[in-house]
C-alpha cells in the first residue's frame, strides 16, 4: 500500500508513494551484517583473553600472574599487550573509516560493503591461523578496517534504501544486530573454552557474519542517491522504482536530484561544519558518543569474562555470565525500538542514566567492601553483582546504546550531514580504544574505584541530559534546526544571525 510519508530527506511530509518492498527489507538485513560483524568483534575478545590455551601462547606472563596464587585479584590482566589484541581494532577503524567516507563518496555505497567484507576475512584468516602475536595484531587491524568500513557504510546505505517513513525502525536493525553479534560470540567463547583450539574456533566464527555480508553484498542494490550522485541518473531511477515497488517515484527522484544538487555547492562540507552555527549538533554529536564509552559499558563487552574471573568466578561460569549479559543486551535493545518515538529520546536517556548509576554504585560497594586484593568474594555477593551488571546492561541497550547512534544521524542539516556522521563515528572508535587500551591498567590501580570513575561520568551525562539536551522527538530533519536547535535555552545563542554572517566574512 503507497504510503503517506515525509520527504527524502526528512523534509515536510509530501506524498511520495512508497511501499516497504521485499528488496528493501532483504537488502537492509544484508548491509546490517555489517552491525554482525562489529558485535561479533566486540564480543569476542573477552572470551580469548581470559582461554588459558591462548594466554599461554601469546601472553606468558599474564597466564603465569593469572595462575600466581599470591596474585593481587585486580592486577591478574594487567598487560599492555593484551589490551592492545583488544584495542588495536578500534584504532584502525578510526582511520579507515574516514578512507571509507571519500570511498562511499566516489565509489558507492555497494562497493565500500564488499570491501568491508573483503578487509574483514583477511584479518579472520590471520586471527585463526595466528602462530604468534604480530598476525594476531596485524589481523585485529583488517578487522578494524572491515568494521570501519561497514560502520561507515551501512548506516548510511539503510537510510538511502529506507522509504522514509520506515527509516527509524530499518536503521535500528543496525544496533540490532552489533548486539546479537556480542551474544553469537558469547555463546561461541563458551562452547569453544575448554578446547585446545577454543581460540583459533571463536576467532574463526567471524567469518559467518563476513561472508554473509560478502556474498550478500553481491546481491544488493546500489542507492538510488550514490547512482544519481556519481551521474547515473538513469540506472538512479530506474533502482528506485525496483526498490519502491511503484512506477511513480518521479516526487522522490526530483527531491534526490534537487538533494544531490545543493550538496555538490558546498565546497567544503568540513568547513561548514566548523562554523559556529554547526556547533551545537557537533558538540552534541561527540558528547553523545563520548558518554556512550564513558558508561562503562565495553568494560562489559569486552572484559566481562575477564571481570567475572576477578570476582572469583570460574572460567565456564565467567563466560556463562557473559552470555547472560548479551541476552539482556539484545532483548532491551528491543524495548528502545518500540519507546523511542513514543516516550522521546530524552526520557529514555535520564531514566537509564539513574539506572546505570544505582547498579554501578551498589556494584562499586559490593566490591570495594567485599573483593580485596587476595581471595575472593562470596558466591551470594558475586551474583548480586551479576544482577546489577545486567541492570546496568539493560538500561545502556535502551538508551545510550542506540540513542548514541540515532540522535547524531537525524540532528545535521543535508550539507553537514555526512561529515557530522563522521565525527560521531570516530569519537564513538576513539574512545573505544581508549577505553579498551586503558581499563585493565585502570583496573588494576584504581581497583572497585573503577565503578565510582564511570559513576561521576553518568551524573555528568544525567546532567547534560536534562538541561542540554533538546528532543528530537517526531520533529522533522530539515526542521531540526528552527524547530528545536533555535528555541533550545542555551543552543539558541549559536544561531545569532548576524553575528553568524560578520564571522564567514573572509
Ligand atoms: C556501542 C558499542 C557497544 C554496543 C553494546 C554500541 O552502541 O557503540 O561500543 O559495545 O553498543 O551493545
Amino acid at each position: 500500500m503507497p504510503a503517506q510519508v515525509m520527504s527524502v530527506n526528512g523534509g515536510s511530509a509530501h506524498d511520495i508513494p512508497a511501499k516497504l518492498t521485499g528488496q528493501v527489507v532483504v537488502c537492509s538485513i544484508i548491509a546490517a551484517c555489517g552491525g554482525l560483524m562489529f558485535g561479533y568483534d566486540i564480543g569476542i575478545s573477552g572470551g580469548v583473553t581470559s582461554m588459558d590455551v591462548f594466554l599461554k601462547k601469546f601472553f606468558p606472563t599474564v597466564f603465569e600472574r593469572k595462575h600466581h596464587a599470591k596474585e593481587n585479584n585486580y592486577c591478574k590482566f594487567d598487560d599492555q599487550l593484551l589490551q592492545l589484541f583488544t584495542s588495536s581494532l578500534y584504532l584502525a577503524a578510526v582511520v579507515s573509516s574516514l578512507i571509507a567516507s571519500s570511498c562511499c563518496k566516489k565509489y558507492g555505497r555497494r562497493i565500500t560493503i564488499r570491501l568491508a567484507s573483503i578487509f574483514f576475512l583477511i584479518g579472520v584468516l590471520l586471527n585463526a591461523a595466528a602462530m604468534n602475536l604480530m598476525m594476531l595484531i596485524f589481523g585485529r587491524i583488517f578487522l578494524g578496517a572491515g568494521v570501519g568500513f561497514g560502520n561507515q557504510a551501512v548506516p548510511l546505505f539503510i537510510s538511502e534504501i529506507a522509504p522514509p517513513n520506515y527509516r527509524g525502525g530499518l536503521n535500528v536493525c543496525f544496533q540490532l544486530l552489533v548486539t546479537s553479534g556480542i551474544l553469537f560470540a558469547n555463546i561461541v567463547n563458551y562452547f569453544t573454552s575448554g578446547h585446545p583450539y577454543g581460540w583459533r574456533i571463536s576467532l574463526g566464527g567471524a567469518a559467518v557474519p563476513a561472508l554473509f555480508l560478502a556474498f550478500g553484498s553481491l546481491a544488493i542494490v546500489e542507492t538510488p542517491t550514490s547512482l544519481i550522485e556519481r551521474g547515473k541518473p538513469e540506472l538512479g531511477l530506474v533502482t528506485l522504482r525496483k526498490i519502491r515497488g511503484v512506477e511513480d517515484v518521479q516526487k522522490e527522484y526530483d527531491e534526490i536530484v534537487a538533494t544531490t544538487e545543493l550538496s555538490k555547492q558546498i565546497k567544503s562540507p568540513w568547513k561548514n561544519l566548523m562554523k559556529r552555527r554547526s556547533r551545537p549538533q557537533l558538540i552534541t554529536s561527540a558528547l553523545l558518543q563520548i558518554f556512550q564509552q564513558f558508561t562503562g559499558i565495553n568494560v562489559i563487552m569486552f572484559y566481562a569474562p575477564v571481570l567475572f574471573q576477578t570476582m572469583g568466578f570460574h572460567s565456564d561460569a565467567s563466560l556463562l555470565s557473559a552470555v547472560v549479559t548479551g541476552v539482556i543486551n539484545v532483548f532491551a535493545t528491543l524495548v528502545a525500538v518500540f519507546t523511542v518515538d513514543r516516550f522521546g529520546r530524552r526520557v529514555l536517556l535520564i531514566e537509564a542514566a539513574i539506572q546505570m548509576l544505582i547498579a554501578q554504585v551498589a556494584s562499586g560497594c559490593i566490591l570495594a567492601s567485599m573483593l580485596k586484593t587476595t581471595g575472593s568474594i562470596p558466591k551470594t555477593y558475586s551474583y548480586v553483582v551479576l544482577a546489577l551488571i545486567c541492570v546496568f546492561v539493560a538500561g545502556f541497550a535502551w538508551s545510550w546504546g542506540p540513542l548514541g547512534w540515532l540522535i547524531p544521524s537525524e540532528i545535521f542539516p543535508l550539507e553537514t550531514r555526512t561529515a557530522g556522521f563522521f565525527v560521531a563515528v570516530s569519537m564513538n572508535m576513539i574512545f573505544t580504544f581508549l577505553i579498551a587500551q586503558a581499563f585493565l591498567t585502570m583496573l588494576c590501580h584504581m581497583r572497585a574505584a573503577i565503578f565510582f570513575f564511570f559513576c561521576a561520568w553518568i551524573v555528568i551525562m544525567l546532567i547534560y541530559a536534562i538541561a542540554f539536551l533538546p528532543e528530537t522527538k517526531g520533529v522533522s530533519i530539515d526542521e531540526m534546526n528552527d524547530k528545536v536547535w533555535k528555541k533550545h535555552w542555551f543552543w539558541k545563542r549559536y544561531f545569532d544571525d548576524e553575528r553568524e554572517q560578520a564571522r564567514d566574512k573572509p
